[in-house]
């Protein structure tokens, strides 16, 4: 007995003594980045003006937290004499420590980026032999985030390992500085980060980068899945990622996560159904939620959308991971499918997704037998109680019961839309839902 106990506090150990066992990311960030709104067009007033807004929508009570400064806020060079980052003094006149003072004092956090390369995406000087430096460099401006980018690697990539050593030499930089950083890694799924990234970073990209479209392919983004993937591109829709993401949610989990990309609801390019399913998935596949668009002009659609605290608290779950995929049917031959989610959350709770990336409308017959697949015959045959995730109940909130499920349920599935639901099982048998 005591021999067992000692081997089981021993594996603990083993289990949670990870190079960047950090403590941060035990839930998906959340929070807001300058990048697919602003680009490069940012200063200290598109930050902190950001940050009121986050503020004055009480965007942060629900969670979005982080204020992330992403590519080109560097000034042309290193300091000469210690090789240390400088800012942008035009676009940060009072320096970078200020500005992440000025979120702190605003409770929020604050997060940079840069890249494991020579140079940044956009051309500024990257990380690649100055993780020391710059690692300490942030500590010392109070930073508490770091979204690592892969641009001009110098060929660095390959192999798992090659991968893994770049991108473990900042982990091991940011950990000796002593200051907790989350560390959001953006290899874009090369090499397979859900393999190696789990030990060293709190999440890490799984694809190239997202762009305002929701199911539209581009030769920009090549690949079919990201799992043997040589060119992982940028221009990838966001029903194309939600595909990629699709076997590797088991690679999740408490303080590692798939990192979707930034949200881009708000942005313009897509529908108010093709949003209402990118949040869904993202959520329910426990992405971070970043938002990437303008928060200061935001309309109230788009302030619905991110608002939508049933889905938040499904992403937030703790202790649980991602939805797994149950299956996915083409409906219409290359014209896309209708697929079928399924995840547990805490206190035997679950969620059960329908995403339709067709442009038609769908009704499909969902079999609780498809639905409960991993969790037994006896979950398969209780009757549950479904709450729509996207309508509010009588108090405003967002969850509305829409009766009882037993054995199967007809849903309709609006072209680029899904729906949602938690479902909570049933102590006795009641009515059927009809259709949903
Ligand atoms: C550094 O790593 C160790 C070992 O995983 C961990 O216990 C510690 O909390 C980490 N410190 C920081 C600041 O990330
Ligand atoms: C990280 O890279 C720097 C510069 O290339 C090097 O000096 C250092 O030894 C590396 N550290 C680790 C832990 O690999
Ligand atoms: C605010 O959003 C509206 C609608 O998208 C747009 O027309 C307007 O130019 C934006 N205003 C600013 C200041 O960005
Ligand atoms: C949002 O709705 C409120 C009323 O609920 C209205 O006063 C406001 O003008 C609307 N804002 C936008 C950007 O449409
Ligand atoms: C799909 O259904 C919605 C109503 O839910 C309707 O407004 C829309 O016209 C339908 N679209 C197609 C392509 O049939």
């Amino acid at each position: 007995m005591e021999f067992r106990t000692k081997l089981t506090l021993f594996s603990l150990l083993l289990l949670s003594a990870n190079a960047s066992d950090n403590g941060l990311a035990l839930t998906p960030q959340m929070g807001w980045n300058t990048w697919n709104h602003f680009g490069c067009g940012i200063s200290e007033d598109t930050i902190l003006s950001a940050a009121n807004a986050i503020k004055q929508h009480e965007l942060d009570k629900l969670g979005y937290n982080y204020v992330l400064m992403d590519d080109c806020w560097h000034a042309p060079a290193r300091d000469p004499s210690t090789n240390a980052p400088v800012a942008d003094p035009e676009k940060f006149p009072n320096g970078v420590k200020d500005l992440s003072d000025k979120i702190h004092a605003m409770g929020l956090k604050f997060g940079i980026y840069s890249s494991a390369g020579t140079k940044t995406c956009a051309g500024r000087f990257g990380s690649l032999g100055f993780e020391e430096i710059d690692a300490k460099t942030y500590a010392e401006w109070g930073v508490d985030y770091l979204k690592y980018d892969n641009c001009n690697n110098e060929g660095r990539a390959g192999t798992p390992l090659i991968s893994y050593e770049r991108y473990n030499n900042m982990s091991m930089a940011l950990n000796a500085t002593g200051r907790p950083i989350l560390y959001s890694m953006c290899n874009w799924g090369e090499d397979g980060p859900w393999n190696f990234a789990p030990n060293i970073a709190n999440s890490w990209r799984i694809s190239g980068d997202i762009y305002d479209n929701f199911a539209r392919y581009d030769d920009r983004c090549p690949c079919t899945s990201m799992l043997d993937c040589k060119l992982a591109g940028f221009h990838c829709a966001a029903a194309r990622i939600i595909d990629f993401a699709a076997p590797v949610g088991q690679k999740a989990g408490t303080g590692h996560w798939n990192d979707l990309d930034m949200l881009e609801i708000g942005n313009g390019g897509m529908t108010h159904d093709e949003y209402v399913a990118h949040f869904t998935m993202w959520a329910i596949l426990r992405s971070p939620l970043i938002l990437g668009n303008d928060v200061t002009n935001m309309s109230n659609d788009t302030l619905s959308i991110i608002t939508n605290q049933a889905l938040i608290a499904v992403n937030q779950d703790p202790g649980t991971g991602p939805a797994n995929r149950i299956w996915k049917k083409e409906v219409f031959t290359g014209d896309g499918d209708i697929s079928l989610w399924q995840g547990s959350l805490q206190n035997n709770v679950f969620v059960v997704a329908v995403m339709n990336t067709s442009p038609h409308n769908q009704t499909v017959d969902i079999l609780m037998e498809d639905a409960f697949l991993d969790q037994g015959a006896a979950y398969q045959a209780q009757p549950y109680e479904f709450f729509d995730l996207w309508q509010k109940d009588s108090n405003g909130n967002w969850g509305k019961s829409i009766g009882t499920v037993q054995g199967k349920f007809s849903v309709t599935v609006n072209t680029h839309g899904v729906k949602v639901w938690r479902a909570i099982p049933k102590p006795s048998n009641s009515r059927r839902a009809g259709e949903l």
